[in-house]
């Protein structure tokens, strides 16, 4: 187990941009997620940690060293890809044992650690299959035993899970969550899906354009977002955004007036709002009031849309609500569960309150 340190990573390609000036302090057994949109630079960072990728300049430090210049072998770290590189020929437990062979452990020591990472993930009943005689979600265990087997000082893994259908998916989750609690060891874990981010991660890091937006546990990413890319990236739905201006402390757009934000006034700015913090009311009691768009059963609850100029704004509401598109609808919202963000410089706004 290691403390993991970037300091001013950065990768570039003649004038392509892989990752600018990063930053990161991963403390010893945490278990940090990078999560963003395609192309941000999740899997680079990774493959300056592994070692596969020299920065083009800053440092990687793992443990009391700097590894830059160490081969991907000497850094102590196990990799998961997407794609699990299994051995087709080699059974599961010849698979899982590869990294020990070829370190030259001898046989007697090899057997009961494959026995014990294989149960670890569930597969003693497997040991003597090939990868093809296996489910989805089944190699993709092979994948994190053989990790898992040489008791690494970090495991990266990036996008171990994207292969496996949704329920395969949420299943494995709670299998890497629980191996994690188990091992102590420290992770380094790249998702696009937020809810993988926010279920598995002690913080996220959230990327976008090759730069970190933000920092932070799976609390303050989703209730403090830290500028408009963030709030709108996290969440399902995502957070409502409605362009205006402060008046007096009242935010206004049209259809849209919402008191308690100090005394100030600004010209652009946006309001931030989740569906889950709104109320569908009675429009005569309601803040934000325009017809309904559209709606959507989710089972446990109902969808409400209106639209706010170009904006489609979306409120839950109780499963047993019903609407008709072009009712009069109306959205109960305070200020205290609202964010303002600058309209120019796109960052969150901290206002003294009423
Ligand atoms: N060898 C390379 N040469 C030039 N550009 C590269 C190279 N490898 C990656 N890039 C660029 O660096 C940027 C970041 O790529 P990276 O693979 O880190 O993205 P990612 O966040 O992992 O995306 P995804 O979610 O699609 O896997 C992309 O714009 C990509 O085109
Ligand atoms: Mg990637």
């Amino acid at each position: 187990m290691a403390r993991v340190l970037l300091k001013n990573i950065s990768k570039s390609w003649g004038s392509a941009v892989g990752v600018k000036q990063m930053s990161l302090d991963i403390a010893d057994g945490e278990f940090l997620v990078l999560l963003g949109p395609s192309g941000c630079g999740k899997t680079t960072t990774m493959r300056m940690v592994a070692g596969l990728e020299d920065p083009s300049t800053g440092e990687v430090w793992i443990g009391d060293r700097c590894v830059n210049g160490l081969e991907p072998k000497d850094r102590d770290v196990a990799m998961v890809f997407q794609s699990y590189g299994l051995y087709p020929n080699m059974t599961v437990f010849e698979n899982i044992s590869f990294p020990l062979r070829i370190r030259g452990m001898p046989a007697a020591q090899i057997k009961p650690a494959v026995l014990k990472a294989a149960a670890q993930v569930e597969l003693t009943d497997f040991l003597d299959r090939r990868p093809k005689e296996l489910s989805g979600g089944q190699r993709q265990r092979v994948a994190l035993a053989r990790a898992i087997v040489r008791q690494p000082k970090v495991f990266l893994m990036d996008e171990p899970l994207s292969n496996l259908d949704a329920k395969l998916r949420v299943t494995m989750r709670s299998h890497i969550k629980h191996l994690h609690h188990e091992l102590g060891v420290t992770t380094i874990y790249v998702t696009h899906d937020q809810i993988e981010a926010m279920t598995l991660a002690d913080r996220v890091v959230v990327m976008s354009r090759a730069e970190i937006q933000q920092i932070g546990t799976p609390e303050v990413i989703y209730n403090q977002p830290a500028n408009l890319f963030v709030a709108g990236f996290i969440g399902s739905p995502s957070m409502n955004l409605i362009a205006g201006a402060l008046r007096d402390g009242v935010f206004e757009a049209p259809g849209v007036s919402v008191p308690g934000f100090g005394t100030q006034s600004l010209p652009d700015v946006v309001l931030g709002v989740r569906a889950e913090d709104m109320a569908v009311t009675a429009p005569e009691q309601a803040q934000i009031r325009a017809e309904v768009f559209s709606f959507e059963l989710t089972g446990d609850s109902t969808l409400v849309m209106v639209r706010i100029g170009e904006q489609v704004v979306t409120a839950r509401a109780g499963k047993d609500y019903r609407a008709r598109i072009g009712d009069p609808a109306g959205f109960a919202v305070s200020a205290q569960q609202c964010h303002i963000f600058d309209g120019q410089t796109q960052n969150r706004l901290r206002l003294e309150a009423n």
